[in-house]
């Protein structure tokens, strides 16, 4: 079975949809770990709720948290085939994600490359998104590489927002196509369709 591991830090909607599609069917994987930099998040619940193992991670040695270091030995004993980050809010290290090298993928709620980095999560995207005036956002997912928001785009999903009143109806509709695009990507995955060739991500 090809086997996730989905890191979150909030409600954990793109989670539930993963676990959602896996359960209908349309997805052949199994999500074998959760973690978060927060042990009581909507994410952890819903984990603990379908008896996924959790874990909360923390960068030093910390009570039952466990260090990057420890979740990387982790994921190498269970064959972990794939990381989603999916709302988690910290940078990975880079020593994990060269561990983990066109291994971790993460989810975007705006058409990268703009709209990204430092202090663009949540609302702040769809606020900055709203106030530029564009008329098209979406979602994007991409490699992750050491540089925030940086890595190869792998799939994006793109929505017209010309006739939206505020950035609130833009994280709805995006909220949306992110539940549609993970889990696709992670199908195409699962399928061996995603190659890199030339700088740039093919289906194949
Ligand atoms: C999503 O919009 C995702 O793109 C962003 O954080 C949000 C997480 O939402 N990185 P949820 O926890 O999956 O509901």
């Amino acid at each position: 079975m090809f086997k996730l591991a989905v890191f979150v830090s909030g409600r954990g909607s793109n989670l539930k949809a993963i676990v959602s599609q896996i359960k209908s069917g349309n997805l052949t994987a199994e999500v074998a770990a959760v973690v978060s930099n927060k042990g009581n998040c909507g994410a952890i619940e819903f984990a603990k709720k379908e008896n996924i193992s959790a874990y909360v991670v923390s960068e030093n040695k910390e009570g039952t948290k466990k260090t990057y270091k420890e979740l990387l030995e982790l994921f190498k004993q269970q064959n972990i085939n794939l990381i989603v980050l999916a709302g988690f809010l910290k940078k990975i290290p880079n020593d994990f994600v060269k561990a983990f090298q066109d291994k971790i993928i993460n989810i975007h709620p705006a058409l990268l490359p703009s709209f990204s980095g430092k202090g663009m999560y949540g609302i702040n995207v769809h606020r900055a998104v709203f106030n530029s005036s564009v008329k098209v956002s979406g979602a994007t997912v991409h490699f992750v590489d050491e540089v925030y928001d940086n890595g190869k785009i792998i799939d994006q999903i793109c929505i017209n927002i010309s006739d939206v009143n505020s950035p609130e109806e833009i994280a709805e509709k995006v909220l949306k196509a992110e539940h549609e695009l993970l889990p696709r990507v992670i199908s195409n995955f699962v399928h061996n369709k995603i190659k890199l060739k030339n700088n740039r991500v093919y289906l194949s």
